[in-house]
């Protein structure tokens, strides 16, 4: 059997780091799940492979599971655009409950769109348990417009844009277009409420959901992290739950404001003065962060 000096010396030649451990694991920091966002997938070296890359150097031994939607890379970017979003959210449910690293619960951080579907994993997956949650840029009231795509699917993006203004609240748009799920048309909040299968029942709309109330509630920190030069999110007040008011698409109103926070629909006035939603915001464009960025703000709530 190795003493634990002889351990310290191995890891030392190894060059890895040992920490004391805060929560009583092996190497204590819980494991991480991250949703990617739209036109983008769970490997790119450039998005999310670097942000997990990133995750691993500075929480040594942590598992980051960086979700994929369908077997293959392109697959799992083209279902970003076309699969029925509540289907997606029941894949990830099941993967998380049979996947054993997850037994004692984990953190979630959800990239753009990523950050609401990661939401309705909270409200509708319980266990195992998620504990923080992270919205990166997540539209939590949805979206009126599409001003520009990331990512270099110009194409679909037009193609998305004109089905979404043709009708988005059809069925048909409904079931096969992911953007047409969190559409929000402030013009017509009967349509959005009455015929949006996914936002509007995440949020609340048609009736109120106490498990989905007490799932959320059961969340440490719901952090919400808005880009203050976003050109691709419309409304950006969104990204921290706030949307137009109803009747025009000018002015808008902050969660605080709205009827959803008034009426608690959802426990976020709860958590709210419980001190558990943490409003953060990025001096950039969509994503747009750096290491240091990262490591300040959100690094803290993955520890
Ligand atoms: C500790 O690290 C190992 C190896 O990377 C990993 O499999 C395990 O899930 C980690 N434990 C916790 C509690 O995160
Ligand atoms: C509330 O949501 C859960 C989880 O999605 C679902 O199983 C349940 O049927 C819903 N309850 C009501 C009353 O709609």
């Amino acid at each position: 059997m190795m003493d634990t000096r002889a351990l310290l010396v191995a890891a030392a030649l190894l060059g890895v780091v040992v920490r004391a451990s805060p929560t009583g694991g092996s190497n204590g920091s819980l494991p991480l799940v991250l949703w990617h966002g739209m036109g983008d997938s769970c490997c790119n070296p450039l998005s999310m492979g670097a942000i997990k890359k990133m995750v691993e150097e500075e929480i040594p031994g942590i598992y980051v599971l960086s979700l994929k939607i369908g077997k293959t890379v392109i697959e799992d970017t083209e279902n970003g655009f076309f699969m029925d979003v509540n289907q997606q959210v029941s894949v990830v449910c099941e993967q998380l409950t049979q996947d054993p690293q997850f037994r004692g619960g984990y953190n979630a951080m959800g990239f753009s769109q990523g950050g609401q579907f990661l939401r309705a994993v909270a409200q509708r997956c319980p266990s195992p348990p998620m504990k923080n949650l992270i919205s990166v840029g997540g539209q939590h009231q949805g979206v009126f417009g599409l001003p520009r795509c990331p990512g270099e699917n110009s194409a679909i993006c037009d193609f998305i844009r004109k089905k979404l203004t043709s009708g988005a609240y059809t069925d048909l748009v409904q079931k096969h277009l992911v953007q047409a799920q969190y559409w929000h048309d402030p013009l017509n909040e009967e349509l959005y409420r009455t015929h949006s299968l996914f936002l509007a029942d995440i949020n609340q709309e048609r009736a109120v959901n106490e498990s989905y109330k007490k799932n959320l509630q059961a969340l440490n920190k719901f952090v919400l992290v808005k880009f203050l030069q976003d050109t691709v999110v419309d409304p950006v007040d969104s990204e921290w739950f706030g949307f137009f008011k109803a009747g025009q698409a000018v002015e808008t109103e902050t969660l605080q404001e709205s009827d959803l926070y008034r009426e608690d629909r959802l426990g976020l006035a709860v958590m709210d003065k419980a001190g558990k939603l943490v409003f953060l915001t990025s001096d950039g464009d969509h994503l747009q962060f750096n290491r240091a960025w990262f490591t300040a703000k959100l690094l803290p709530y993955l520890r």
